[in-house]
């Protein structure tokens, strides 16, 4: 029978150690905090670890447990009842390669599904009407899973084309899931609940499948005025308390506004140095990850602790002022979509999907979003793999303008993204990674 891990983290090692009937199969300390994983052989021992948290909270202690080692993408669908792709039982195979992924906690157990190719809605050049007709395409193409924050200005636009669709009885709500994200300037305890509020409206959504903090940021809000990422002086970094906006977000979670919630663009300490306090562990964190940033060891951290990695500019955002054409104009790449007559964009896109990611490419071409939802039903070999794997790697959006030795919490790129700089920055474009027509919106 196969066995499910279960990891059961204490908050803090003064705490009573879980005592359950099932082998405990490690001992470890982290961080000074106890962890425990747990085998249970039956998911009908999930209630008695279930109620022992229960009793844990109960005492005002907060314990979380996180699923070890979830499903793979492509696995046949144990409880097909939440999956947003609604198969039946009878496939062997969602037709999306749904993920299946922890909700954020424990009380949505076994979990929930997010479908493995999302549709990003950054615009940055795009109109209002080519943004829209994209979403319908993509709507009509397939595609259940859309990304947008309360910076990228398209809220509304994605919002509007849902109703429609739920109007006309093309999707119920039930069938999409739909991410938006906490911008900076509202990254603090106080912040969370309005922004999620404003966020809401704008979709006309009663809630969102996934809420992230957008980054690990706090800047001042700057009265009406727009403001892009490239425009953050020193003077706007505000002091930072990740605990309480993860608190706030996770009162956002417990009033049913999200369903799950979770991070985007947290290195592996940042998630470290949360976790003890979290009552609910991120379920997702969304980064850039791509062939020629390939994000292993915050992949592993992730999978170890229950999280799902989404990926951010999966093609490295080619043609984007901030992104590379290494992925799309990789000979690497380009000879393994020639093999499998795929396009390099289908084969970094699988290559995410492979390693167990979901991607959310951005494209309001038509030819193109159908494209990019072509990567189902084919694998890579692992000869391709071991190809993308060995090709060179290096961060993309650098985001140096996040730090600065006064003002910001990150000093450095080290600081900021925990590992050192592969490839110091060309040009200032390079250095900053953000830049003005990135925003439509925000900091308002
Ligand atoms: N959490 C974060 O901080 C964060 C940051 C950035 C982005 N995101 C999310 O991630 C999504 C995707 O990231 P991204 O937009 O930066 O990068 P991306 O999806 O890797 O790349 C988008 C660029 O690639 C082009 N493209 C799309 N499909 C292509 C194909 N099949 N062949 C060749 N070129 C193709 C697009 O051009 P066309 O539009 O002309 O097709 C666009 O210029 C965003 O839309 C957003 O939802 C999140």
């Amino acid at each position: 029978m196969k066995r499910d891990r279960w990891r059961a983290s204490l908050a803090s090692a003064k705490e009573a150690v879980l005592c359950l009937s099932h082998k405990v199969e490690k001992l470890s300390t982290l961080n000074s905090r106890e962890h425990i994983i747990i085998s249970i052989t039956s998911p009908s021992f999930l209630p008695l670890l279930l109620a022992t948290r229960e009793r844990q909270i109960e005492e005002g202690k907060a314990v979380r447990v996180t699923g070890q080692g979830g499903e793979r993408i492509g696995q046949e669908h144990s409880d097909d009842r939440s999956c947003p792709c609604r198969m039946s039982s009878g496939e062997r195979r969602c037709a999306q390669n749904c993920v299946k992924y922890r909700s954020g906690g424990w009380r949505r157990f076994p979990s929930s599904y997010i479908p493995a190719v999302g549709f990003g809605t950054v615009a940055l050049t795009d109109t209002p009407g080519v943004v829209k007709a994209g979403i319908r395409k993509a709507i009509q193409v397939g595609y259940r899973h859309f990304d947008t924050s309360a910076y990228y200005g398209t809220e509304a636009l994605l919002g509007e084309v849902l109703r429609e669709a739920f109007e006309d009885a093309e999707l119920k709500r039930e069938d999409v899931f739909v991410t938006t994200k906490l911008w900076m300037g509202d990254c603090h305890k106080d912040g969370v609940l309005p922004a999620i509020q404003k966020s809401l409206k704008t979709l006309q959504l009663e809630y969102v499948d996934l809420y992230l903090i957008h980054w690990p940021l706090r800047v001042r809000k700057n009265g009406s005025k727009h403001k892009s990422v490239r425009d953050i002086q020193p003077e706007d970094f505000l002091p930072l308390d990740l605990i309480s906006t993860w608190q706030a977000m996770e009162k956002c979670r417990d009033l049913g506004l999200a369903k799950a919630i979770g991070v985007s663009n947290f290195s592996a300490k940042k998630l470290e140095n949360l976790l003890p306090h979290v009552r609910y562990v991120p379920s997702v964190n969304q980064v850039e990850m791509h062939p020629t940033f390939r994000q292993s060891q915050l992949r592993d951290f992730c999978k170890r602790n229950g999280i799902q990695v989404v990926a951010w500019a999966p093609l490295a955002a080619p043609g984007v002022f901030y992104g590379v054409r290494s992925v799309i104009e990789s000979p690497v790449i380009k000879e393994i979509a020639v093999k499998h007559g795929k396009t390099p964009a289908q084969v970094a896109l699988r290559w995410g999907i492979e390693n167990g990611v979901c991607v959310i490419p951005k494209s309001y071409n038509e030819s193109r979003i159908i494209e990019n939802f072509g990567v189902q039903d084919w694998s890579l070999t692992e000869q391709d793999h071991e190809g993308i794997n060995n090709l060179p790697e290096s961060r993309m959006y650098k985001a140096l303008m996040f730090c600065n030795d006064t003002t910001s919490p990150y000093r450095s790129y080290e600081d900021l993204w925990d590992e050192p700089m592969h490839t110091p920055p060309q040009t200032v474009d390079d250095a900053v990674g953000g830049a003005a027509e990135y925003v439509i919106a925000m900091i308002s």
